[in-house]
């Protein structure tokens, strides 16, 4: 395989604040439970008119300015989200076609929360094996619209949000793309789910009324799931490579609770200033989570050229995933 590096990174949020403060005068929450529980202050949500497309496209748009690059060069895109337009067509078809990248073919990809992980896997793939030379990674997710803001277990989780790497061949002395160790566990598949609107439970008035076209979280299962597996696979990946943690310069995980996160760390002997979290600003944008704090990483400086970066995420599904990149920005 040839070398494969991360040569952009762009984010978008909608501008919109929804604070602790607000959603508790719309359920019976309060800001202190939900900062102590999860770590979220305040989560960015769409405005009506905007679909996933409408915050990929920006995000997409952000990283191919910052490359210098055209929409014209890119030879896939590869769309991670569970909140697409439609059920069909693709979103990546709506983005490709929004972008003007006219040489690209691409797909969306479902994995929930290890979307963008597995998208990152795939896409190095395929610059890797030498077809692609252009790859874009974009992890959008606009969960307000499937999200029950009557349910208060779920409601203070999730934001909106998106964010795009670009991946191309790396030079002889630029290995990005180090290794992965993807799972999943499909007997978790009842404990984080959208019932209906698929071909098992289609949309009917009764699933309407009975609140089925929403997120369903059996929050302490997937708790416990996400604690023992993102920092077992963490230490999976990294002993396979003959890798320290403190040899990783950054761990970038997916962001869903700052107690999961802690835990992981802790578990695979991660000192926490190694570890991105920013989800007091944004929530769970499931897809989004990674690529957005990767632009806040690197904008900020704490990812220089040359560091080793890992990514990890837990997913509904279950879905797992680990990701161990150089650095070259
Ligand atoms: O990325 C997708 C993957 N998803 C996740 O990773 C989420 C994983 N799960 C979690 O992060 C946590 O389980 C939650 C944040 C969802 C919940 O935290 P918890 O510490 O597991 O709380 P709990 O579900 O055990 O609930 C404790 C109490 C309950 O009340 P009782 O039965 O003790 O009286 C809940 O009804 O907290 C109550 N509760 C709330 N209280 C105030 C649940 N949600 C809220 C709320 N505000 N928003």
């Amino acid at each position: 395989m040839r070398n494969v590096k991360i040569s952009a990174v762009g984010a978008w949020v909608p501008p919109r604040v929804l604070t602790n403060d607000d959603l508790a005068r719309m359920v019976d929450t309060s800001n202190e439970w939900i900062l102590e529980r999860t770590g979220i202050q305040e989560r960015h949500i769409a405005d009506p008119e905007m679909a996933t497309s409408d915050l990929a496209l920006a995000a997409a748009q952000a990283a191919l300015a910052q490359r210098g690059t055209t929409a014209e060069d890119v030879d896939a895109i590869i769309l991670c989200t569970v909140t697409p337009d439609h059920m069909f067509p693709s979103t990546a078809c709506i983005v490709q076609h929004k972008l003007g990248a006219k040489h690209a073919w691409g797909f969306d990809l479902i994995a929930a929360c290890s979307s963008f992980v597995y998208g990152l896997t795939t896409a190095a793939h395929l610059v890797g094996g030498g077809t692609h030379k252009k790859v874009l990674v974009i992890g959008a997710d606009t969960m307000s619209r499937i999200i029950d803001y009557t349910d208060r277990a779920t409601c203070v989780l999730f934001g909106d949000g998106a964010g795009a790497f670009l991946l191309e061949p790396g030079a002889d002395d630029e290995p990005g793309f180090i290794g992965f160790r993807n799972e999943i566990d499909g007997s978790g598949a009842e404990v984080l789910r959208m019932p209906a609107g698929g071909s098992r439970m289609p949309p009917s008035h009764e699933t309407v009324d009975q609140r089925l076209h929403f997120v369903h979280q059996e929050g302490q299962a997937v708790f416990k799931f996400a604690v023992k597996r993102m920092g077992e696979i963490s230490a999976q990946l990294l002993a396979q490579h003959g890798l320290k943690p403190e040899q990783v310069k950054l761990m970038i995980p997916h962001q869903a609770n700052r107690r999961i996160i802690l835990a992981c760390a802790d578990r695979l002997g991660m000192p926490h200033e190694n570890v991105l979290i920013n989800i007091e600003r944004y929530g769970n944008t499931t897809a989004g989570t990674i690529p957005i704090a990767t632009h806040e990483a690197y904008t900020t400086g704490r990812l220089q050229k040359g560091d080793m970066v890992l990514f990890a995420a837990v997913g509904a599904g279950f879905t797992v995933g680990a990701n161990l990149w150089r650095w070259w920005l």
